[in-house]
C-alpha cells in the first residue's frame, strides 16, 4: 500500500432530546466535504505527523498533545497486546474542522486516524474494538467518554448508545429529506468546560420529560412521523445551561423558528447551532438570517447539511 486518504465527516451531537446518546454525521448539499482527513503513507523513520489545513494553526504545538499522535500511541499500544507491530509510517492531518466548534472537530481526526491506521495494517481490529479506542480517545479531551460524535462520524446516520448487548450504538431509521443548516460562530467554547457547568443532579419532573421526549422521539423515527420526531427534539438536560455560551442565542433561535425552522438547538457542546429546515428555500433563508445574526468573526461559517449516511471513508 504506497499511500491512504481517509476522509471523515462532520457531526452533530444530542440532537437537543439525546444528550450524549445520540448523533448524527451531516454532508454540505453542495459536495463539499466538511471534515478533516487524514493520510497515512510508508516512511523510512518509525512515524512522522504533519498538520496542514485552514485550522492546522489552531492544534497544540505540543506533539504528545495532538490527538492524532494520541491516537496512533494508542493503536500501536494496543496492535503490540495482540502480538502485531506497527510499521513506520507517516501521518499528514489535513485539520479542516475548527477546534471547539460543536462539529465534532476531535472526533473527526480520531476517527480519520484510527481507520487510516487500521487499514494501513490490513484491519486487525474490529468496527466495535476499533470504535471503543475512539471514544477512549474522546474521552481525554472532553472529560468523560462520550460515543455521540465518534459514533457517526465513523459509521455514518443517526446512531443511537445502546452501549449493550456488545455493541457501542445502532443506527436509528431517519429523516433524509431534511435539511441542516449549521452556523458556526467562529469562537470557540471547549466541550470540557460546558460540561463542566452542567447540573450535578436534575429534578423528577425533567427526568420524566426527558425520557418521554427521547422515547417518542425514536418511535417518532422508527414510524417516520416527522412532526412528531421534531416537536421531541427538547433539551432538558444542557441547553437551558449552555445557552449563556453562546452569542444573543435564544433571540437568534426565535428567530428561526419565526421563519419557519422545524427544530433548532446547540449542535453538540456548541457554539455551532442547527436549525432544521424541510425544503431548501428555507434553509436559505434560515441560513442568510444566521449568516447575519449569529456570525462573530471571519472563522465563521454556514452550510446548508443533509444526513451522511456514509460516514468515514476513503478518498483520492
Ligand atoms: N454530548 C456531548 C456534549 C457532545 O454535549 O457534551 C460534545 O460534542
Amino acid at each position: 500500500m504506497t499511500s491512504l486518504r481517509i476522509y471523515a465527516p462532520a457531526t452533530s451531537a444530542n440532537l437537543s432530546v439525546g444528550f450524549d446518546s445520540l448523533g448524527v454525521a451531516i454532508s454540505p448539499v453542495d459536495g463539499s466535504l466538511l471534515g478533516d482527513v487524514v493520510q497515512i503513507e510508508s516512511s523510512s523513520v518509525p512515524f512522522e505527523l504533519e498538520n496542514v489545513g485552514a485550522f492546522a494553526r489552531k492544534l497544540p504545538k505540543d506533539l504528545h498533545k495532538n490527538i492524532v499522535y494520541q491516537a496512533y500511541v494508542l493503536f500501536s499500544e494496543r496492535l503490540k497486546l495482540r502480538g502485531g507491530e506497527i510499521k513506520h509510517l507517516r501521518l499528514t492531518l489535513e485539520k479542516n474542522m475548527p477546534i471547539g466548534s460543536g462539529l465534532g472537530s476531535s472526533a473527526c481526526s480520531i476517527v480519520a486516524a484510527l481507520v487510516a491506521l487500521n487499514q494501513f495494517h490490513d484491519n486487525p481490529f474490529t468496527e466495535m474494538e476499533l470504535l471503543a479506542m475512539m471514544g477512549e480517545l474522546e474521552g481525554r479531551i472532553s472529560g468523560s467518554i462520550h460515543y455521540d460524535n465518534v459514533a457517526p462520524c465513523y459509521l455514518g446516520g443517526l446512531q443511537m448508545m445502546t452501549e449493550s448487548q456488545g455493541n457501542i450504538c445502532q443506527t436509528l431509521p431517519f429523516f433524509d429529506d431534511w435539511y441542516w443548516v449549521l452556523a458556526y460562530p467562529g469562537i470557540k467554547v471547549s466541550t470540557s468546560e460546558a460540561r463542566s457547568i452542567l447540573p450535578k443532579n436534575y429534578s423528577r419532573q425533567d427526568m420524566i420529560a426527558q425520557a418521554r421526549h427521547l422515547g417518542s422521539f425514536v418511535h417518532a423515527c422508527h414510524t417516520q412521523q416527522a412532526q412528531l420526531a421534531v416537536s421531541m427534539m427538547k433539551d432538558f438536560i444542557a441547553e437551558p445551561y449552555r445557552e449563556n455560551l453562546l452569542p444573543n442565542f435564544s433571540a437568534v433561535r426565535q428567530g428561526c423558528k419565526d421563519l419557519g425552522a422545524m427544530a433548532v438547538g446547540i449542535s453538540g457542546s456548541g457554539p455551532t447551532m442547527f436549525a432544521i429546515a424541510p425544503d431548501l428555500a428555507l434553509a436559505q433563508k434560515i441560513s442568510a438570517f444566521l449568516e447575519k445574526e449569529y456570525l462573530q468573526n471571519s472563522d465563521g461559517f454556514i452550510h446548508i447539511c443533509k444526513v451522511d449516511n456514509q460516514g468515514v471513508r476513503k478518498i483520492n
